[in-house]
């Protein structure tokens, strides 16, 4: 009966242990640090949900949004659309110099911005490019992207998720000093 009760006091010290190494990793400053990240949407993105649904499915950015704040509430999310390349670049050249990231679905100026991907180049935010269709299971002439060589990253393919894994990326790159 002693004993019993000698391993039920021990079970729960080995318990302890183990939340003590996870306390130690979340106070860890580098794993806090807040975040700020601006997802930068082209041209027709704001018809998500309604836009060729079997492409880009039936949720609109706004309720996807929602969520993605959901999931990562340590950090500040804001989100830009605009139908206008040169409103595009205003956003680049204000946020760039500040922001942990920039997740950029450039929409159809992905194919024919040089302009864009020069401004991509002059600012110092890392920059994600995201498409949510994979582009290189479709038109030829969505194979190419002119903004690609000035970001960090692409990711292409995953629906919604495409934006998801771009914070994910940022963060990561943030918080590792892996190349
Ligand atoms: C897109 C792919 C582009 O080719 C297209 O012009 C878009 C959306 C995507 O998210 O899959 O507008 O960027």
């Amino acid at each position: 009966m002693a004993k019993k009760s000698i391993k039920q006091v021990e079970q729960p010290r080995e318990h302890n242990k183990a939340s003590k190494i996870k306390v130690s990793l979340s106070i860890n400053p580098i794993f806090d640090k807040h975040m700020n990240f601006l997802i930068l949407n082209g041209p027709n993105l704001n018809l998500l949900g309604k836009r060729e649904p079997e492409i880009y499915g039936r949720s609109s950015f706004d309720e996807f949004f929602a969520t993605l704040q959901h999931q990562f509430p340590e950090h500040a999310i804001s989100y830009v659309q605009s139908n206008h390349e040169g409103d595009l670049i205003d956003q680049l050249h204000q946020h760039g110099f500040d922001m942990d990231g920039i997740v950029i679905n450039a929409g159809a100026y992905t194919h024919t911005s040089i302009a864009l991907a020069d401004a991509i180049r002059s600012i110092t935010s890392p920059v994600i490019e995201v498409h949510l269709s994979n582009v290189f299971k479709r038109e030829t002439y969505r194979h190419h992207s002119f903004i690609s060589e000035a970001c960090l990253g692409v990711i292409a393919g995953f629906g919604m998720h495409s934006y998801v894994l771009a914070i994910q990326a940022l963060i990561l790159k943030k918080q590792t000093s892996l190349p």
